[in-house]
């Protein structure tokens, strides 16, 4: 797979990932997406941004799932006055005192961020592909029928609260990087990011020609298919490619991204109609936290792109390569028994009664000790928390009490 001739050791000593250089604090955030996008939103899906308030923030982080109904009403206490805001919407029977009684609705805590993902849905077509500032909630698709694809506020919140990803995003960005103080000698904090939510209007995605590339020293160094799938036309049209991804870094990359080394995202399509363009999909972190894909770090870490000649090296799946058969399982860690992917395909009916049958098959299996002591015993407890009750409400909306349902 891999064409040795252009990973040269850097000088004379090989480099191994211990002596990866920590990424500071401004880069991960010069990463972040509602960063980023200020620059680049002409080359890049159309999207929205919303600022995520401290309540928003709140509620994402919040044990437990509790999903809003999707439509803005006038609230009980509002509602003689005619104002505006999001709350319970009233039950076709009138009963809404009652329904009070029931629960909250978060989003009367966050009544601007719920309104802005409405308008946002129906503004870039009625679906969305969401992510906070740095990462997609990838590893919850399974709540949804393995998509990512949203069409209603819930749909949203659902994916946030169950993803470990979005987690990471809220409470690790920081991890594992280096501060350096600016000019008034502050040095950044968790707490001094400005989070946003990000909707992307839906695309289909053709995965075989989205493409991650690599930076160091304001040079293209090494380019990855990005689904690790064999797909013969890559090879035919290597060149091409390679081609299209120099010229775009060169007109909008090279000299305006704020950092020296990062990774950057592209999707080349190309239909009978249109010629190839190179759109961008992501920035990221040069850091170890970003998938490499078909190369180890320590390889990147080891190309030195000052010698005389350097072409980077563009690495496409062959058709005998073992990544070909998906030896690269993505989000293994977070991956979920068939039975609960099934279930959440079949909608919130589907996932209600696999909760109850998965009860019974714990309860069943209480007694045979099959659940002691093992590494699983931390996963099994999860599960316990997954079982708590989950309640089906009037308006169709799943409400979970408390538990949390992340994996
Ligand atoms: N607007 C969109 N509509 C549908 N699918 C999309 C859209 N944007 C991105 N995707 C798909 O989701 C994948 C991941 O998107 P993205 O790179 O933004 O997520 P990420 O969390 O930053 O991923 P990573 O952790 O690998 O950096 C893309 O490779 C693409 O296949
Ligand atoms: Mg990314």
């Amino acid at each position: 797979m891999a064409t040795a001739s252009t990973i040269l050791p850097c000088a004379h000593e090989e480099k191994t990932i211990r002596d990866f250089p920590l990424p500071t604090r401004q880069a991960i955030v010069n990463c972040g997406y509602p960063e980023w996008y200020k620059k680049y939103r002409g080359i890049t899906g159309k999207a929205r941004v919303v600022p995520l308030t401290t309540e928003f923030l709140d509620y994402l982080k919040a044990d437990g799932i509790i999903l809003p109904p999707d439509t803005p009403v006038v609230s009980i206490s509002d509602r003689d006055s005619g104002v505006f805001s999001v709350t319970n919407t009233e039950d076709s029977d009138g009963d809404d005192e009652d329904d009070d009684d029931d629960g909250e609705n978060p989003a009367q805590n966050f009544p601007e961020v719920h309104g802005a993902i409405i308008a946002a849905i129906a503004e870039l077509g009625g679906s969305v592909y969401p992510k906070l500032n740095w990462s997609a909630p990838k590893d919850a698709a399974f709540m949804l029928g393995n998509t990512l694809k949203c069409s209603s506020p819930s749909d949203v919140y659902l994916l946030l609260k169950s993803s470990n990803f979005i987690t990471h995003d809220l409470e690790h960005a920081f991890d594992e990087t280096v501060d350096t103080p600016d000019e008034n000698g502050k040095l950044l904090k968790l707490s001094d990011v400005e989070y946003a939510l990000v909707l992307r209007k839906w695309v289909d995605v053709i995965t075989s020609v989205e493409f991650r590339c690599f930076v160091k020293q304001r040079k293209v160094v090494a380019i990855t298919q990005r689904d690790l799938n064999h797909y013969d036309f890559l090879e035919n049209g290597r060149e091409e490619f390679l081609a299209l991804i120099q010229e775009f870094f060169a007109r909008h990359l090279e000299k305006t991204f704020p950092e020296a080394d990062f990774v950057f995202d592209v999707y080349i399509p190309k239909t009978l109609l249109t010629e190839s363009r190179v759109w961008l999909v992501d920035i990221n972190p040069y850091s170890p936290k970003t998938d490499t894909l078909t190369f180890a770090w320590q390889e990147i870490l080891n190309i030195d792109p000052s010698i005389p000649g350097f072409k980077p090296e563009f690495r496409i799946i062959k058709k005998n390569d073992p990544e070909a058969y998906g030896f690269s399982q993505p989000y293994s860690a977070h991956k979920l028994p068939r039975e609960v992917v099934d279930a959440a395909a079949g909608g919130a009916e589907s996932m209600l009664q696999f909760k109850n049958d998965w009860k019974h098959i714990v309860e069943g299996l209480g007694g045979t000790g099959i659940n002691d002591s093992s590494d699983e015993d931390e996963n099994d407890k999860d599960e316990e928390k997954k079982d708590d009750e989950v309640e089906k409400k009037d308006d169709g909306v799943e409400k979970k009490d408390d538990g949390k349902v992340t994996g």
